[in-house]
């Protein structure tokens, strides 16, 4: 069992590629620790830092509060396992899992008992005497797992283990992962692009965008309480709604978020209330999850939404609609890429994530969406999104394509941001 510790951790790639920005984390002794990001935003070469195979340009790690920048692997008693985890592929599936210890020295008697332990709770004692050849990919994958901890490591690091896995073994594998690891009490860092598996494995979550740590906490903490629209928006099964607002605070009565051709007001009593009015007469970015819209007939009272349904979406298990309320839709600010020296966030999730050039962007995207609201918008996963509002209906629909429908605002669902994406109100944790 051990602690990580990460200090300002950096990573410089030759050619100047910054891959990770100055990195503070901690891994509690015998947590399951999830490093969340999309692809490309240096979560690998974290845990390849961590491991010992990637120098650390600059800042510190600690594994069990020793200084371990210059350790080299085997002296960090820290096992790995990567997407596809490779085997001997002329040695049994017993011999895969022994090797480890009988380069160890180990006792005979306790290899074979510690592998055939292992294979069961792996549930691989089946195939101890098939070549890897012979396996499914998820048989495979939990060889690499029992070879990597058989050695009972005091760090486990997992890079998207159950990636090049079908949805059906992903799940499968993925409980057990979670028991196991919590079974044996080792400390795990694992990565993964997958919010689901996030979600779902972690006790704690660390999401990164761009080499910057955007986030820390529990699944519950990060998904309902996100430090930046980033977070928010990485997080939603479902496109988020991000919209932009001005605040107002007429005759100091109450708060007014005015989205244009609709305003939603916010009591004094709002726990949020005097954060939000230090932002009166700016633009701040309101943040709503499909599921916080409800439905409503007219004549209903409280903040509500109204417009013309454009279209419902069919998702299986719940259609979606998408309603034109006329309001901008903004995309989800991105930290600065930094290359080298200046910018990018403090490291804790609550840094200057803008700066002028984000801004500038801000200001362009919000005047633009006011003159053409339907206009689609590329937001930084990819997607494309309308400026309509995705309402979650359920199993079924309420509505159908055309029809007016109106729906209230959960006000203590909204998420509120900056217009460089950062959490205003004070963190509800
Ligand atoms: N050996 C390398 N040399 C230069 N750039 C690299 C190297 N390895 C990774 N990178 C770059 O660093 C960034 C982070 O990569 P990586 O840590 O693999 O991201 P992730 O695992 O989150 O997908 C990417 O832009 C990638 O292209
Ligand atoms: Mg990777």
């Amino acid at each position: 069992m051990s602690t990580v510790v990460l200090d300002s951790v950096t990573k410089v790639y030759p050619g100047g590629h910054l891959a990770v920005d100055r990195m503070s984390l901690r891994a509690e002794e015998g947590e399951l620790l999830v490093l969340l990001g999309p692809s490309g935003c240096g979560k690998s070469t974290l845990l390849r830092m961590i491991a010992g195979l990637e120098e650390i340009t600059s800042g510190d790690l600690y594994l069990d509060g020793r200084h371990a920048n210059d350790l080299v692997p085997r002296d960090r008693d820290v096992a790995m396992v990567f997407q596809n985890g490779a085997l001997y592929p002329h040695r049994t599936v017993r011999r895969n899992l022994s090797f480890p210890l009988e380069i160890a020295k180990a006792d005979p008697a306790l290899v074979r008992e510690r592998v055939v332990e292992l294979s069961r709770a792996l549930h691989i004692d089946e195939t101890l005497d098939r070549r890897p050849g012979t396996l499914s990919g998820g048989q495979r994958q939990r060889v690499a797992m029992g070879r990597a901890i058989v050695r009972q490591p005091s760090l486990f690091l997992m890079d998207e283990p159950l990636s090049n896995l079908d949805a059906g073994m992903r799940t499968e594998l993925r409980m057990e992962i979670s028991s196991l690891v919590r079974a044996l009490g080792v400390t795990t860092i694992y990565v993964t692009h997958d919010q689901v598996e996030a979600l779902t494995l972690a006790d704690r979550i660390a999401i990164m965008n761009r080499g910057v740590l955007q986030d820390v906490g529990t699944p519950g903490q990060i998904y309902n309480d996100p430090a930046t629209a980033f977070v928010a928006s990485f997080l939603s099964s479902q496109q988020l709604n991000l919209l932009s607002a001005t605040v107002r605070t007429p005759q100091n009565q109450y708060i007014m978020l005015d989205f244009g051709l609709h305003q939603i007001t916010m009591p004094w009593t709002d726990p949020r209330a005097y954060a939000v009015s230090q932002h009166t007469g700016s633009q701040i970015i309101v943040g709503i999850r499909p599921d916080g819209l409800t439905p409503i007939g007219e004549g209903v009272d409280g903040p509500f939404f109204s417009g013309r349904v454009r279209t419902l979406e069919y998702h299986g298990h719940e259609w979606l609609a998408y309603l034109e309320v006329g309001i901008p839709a903004v995309p989800a600010p991105e930290p600065p890429h930094r290359q080298n020296g200046n910018g990018g966030g403090d490291g804790n999730g609550h840094g200057d994530a803008g700066g002028g050039r984000i801004r500038s962007m801000m200001r362009r995207l919000l005047a633009t969406g006011d003159e053409r609201p339907d206009q689609e918008i590329a937001v930084g996963s990819g997607h494309h999104r309308r400026a309509d509002l995705v309402v979650r209906l359920g199993a079924r629909p309420a509505w159908r394509a055309g029809e007016h429908g109106r729906v209230s605002v959960d006000l203590s669902r909204l998420m509120l941001f900056t217009v460089e994406g950062n959490r205003i109100d004070p963190p509800r944790r």
